[in-house]
């Protein structure tokens, strides 16, 4: 159980989660991390902790380095139980003089553990905390992505301690970016942003915007899950820049379920159209594919066309499902149409627009719906939704 050195008396001794395949529902498939950091200043400083069913690991790392009694500081960044779980049993074994927190933190940890009588202290933005060696300075990142959250930036080392943000669930031995393919972190980083963040995206802007203005040197971001950025932390902050503008690529998805393959023949003839345009198009159908992996898709998408036959006067319980989910991230700025097969009441279609009009999609069409099973000229039709789509993302561009 070896921590591993990320900066000079700076540790990683997080734990490694690889067995993690859902994560309040969002798939994981590639496992997680819970970092937690080690601050050996003369007030030796323990910066978040882990799961608690992975306190074992936590304890373990730390005491390769030092007897955890000796930790003087926690600092907890972020309250959510991936990384606060195991604090009652490291408050009991460590006795920390100070649990520095953010105002918010500090009302949440109570909600939490129920313990007013711990050692809070709430820290200042703009006030350095001297450890001796190391000095901390705090940022507050309410809403980021819950009202406690905060960064803690070591000023000696420039080293960004940024609790959620710029994480991702990846599962493995390697603890930084430049060990791990590009295209994999890029895949996981947008796919926490899209299923954590997307709903925050003008907060994140914000910040984006308030670091950027500070001049705040950053020569490691160190998060919450997966690896620490020594390499190359400014991918992961104009990632998040691009993101927070909600700008979408240009692209198309069609997101889609099918009862017996009318509402699917009605997809790939949407798709078609779309093609035809010169459009780049992605089907997923829901059956398929996790909501989790579809949101990831959804962030850089500038056209959602949903597809759903009517069941029992309403829709196919999984995009139910998905429309849920995907309405409480909120995205922004897409272009939308829906389309759907029905037997007799047919009212799949009116839903999906009502939907898409909440999230105040620009909805381009009135929708198309076909009766049980579609002929020539709705497949026609169907396609003539694809170009008109097609157009319309090519005049936006
Ligand atoms: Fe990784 Fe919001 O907890």
């Amino acid at each position: 159980m070896n921590p591993i050195k990320i900066a000079e008396n700076i540790y990683w001794v997080g734990a490694i989660d690889w067995d993690v395949r859902d994560f309040h529902g969002y798939s994981t498939n590639r496992g997680s991390t819970y970092n937690a950091f080690l601050i050996m200043g003369e007030k030796i400083t323990l910066i978040d902790t882990v799961k608690k069913s992975m306190k074992a690991d936590l304890i373990a790392r730390i005491s390769e380095i030092v007897d955890p009694g000796k930790i003087d500081y926690i600092v907890v960044n972020h309250v959510e139980m991936d990384h606060s779980g195991s604090l009652p049993d490291m408050v009991e074994l460590i006795k920390p003089e100070k649990i520095f927190c953010s105002t918010m933190g500090q009302k949440a940890l109570i909600q939490h553990f129920h313990r007013e009588d711990w050692p809070y202290e709430v820290v200042v933005p703009g006030q350095d905390l001297d450890l001796g060696g190391k000095t901390l300075a705090f940022m507050e990142t309410r809403m980021l992505h819950w009202p406690d959250s905060m960064f803690t930036y070591v000023k000696e080392d420039k080293i960004l301690f940024s609790s959620d943000a710029f994480g991702m669930h990846l599962g493995t031995s390697e603890r930084f970016d430049d060990q791990i393919d590009p295209s994999i972190l890029m895949e996981e980083l947008t796919k926490y942003y899209a299923n954590i963040l997307t709903l925050y995206s003008p907060l994140v802007k914000k910040l984006i915007a308030k670091i950027k203005e500070s001049g705040l040197e950053i020569k490691m971001i160190a998060p919450d899950h997966g690896v620490v950025w020594r390499s190359n932390p400014m991918m992961a902050i104009d990632a998040y820049d691009r993101w927070s503008r909600n700008e979408g690529k240009g692209n198309a998805m069609i997101i889609y379920d099918t009862m017996w393959h009318s509402t699917e023949l009605m997809a790939k003839e949407v798709a078609n159209g779309l093609q035809d345009e010169g459009i780049s198009v992605k089907l997923y159908n829901l059956r398929y594919n996790h909501r989790s992996d579809v949101m990831k898709e959804v962030l850089d998408a500038s056209a959602i066309i949903l597809g759903c036959p009517t069941l029992n006067n309403g829709l196919l319980p999984r995009m139910a499902g998905f429309l849920m989910y995907m309405r409480g991230l909120r995205p922004t700025n897409k272009i939308g149409a829906a389309f759907g097969s029905f037997g007799w009441s047919g009212e799949a279609v009116k839903l999906l627009n009502e939907a898409m009009t909440e999230m105040k999609f620009d909805l381009i069409d009135d929708g198309i719906k076909v009766k049980y099973v579609p002929e020539t000229s709705d497949l026609a039709n169907c396609a003539a939704l694809g170009h008109k789509i097609g157009q319309a993302l090519k005049a936006k561009k």
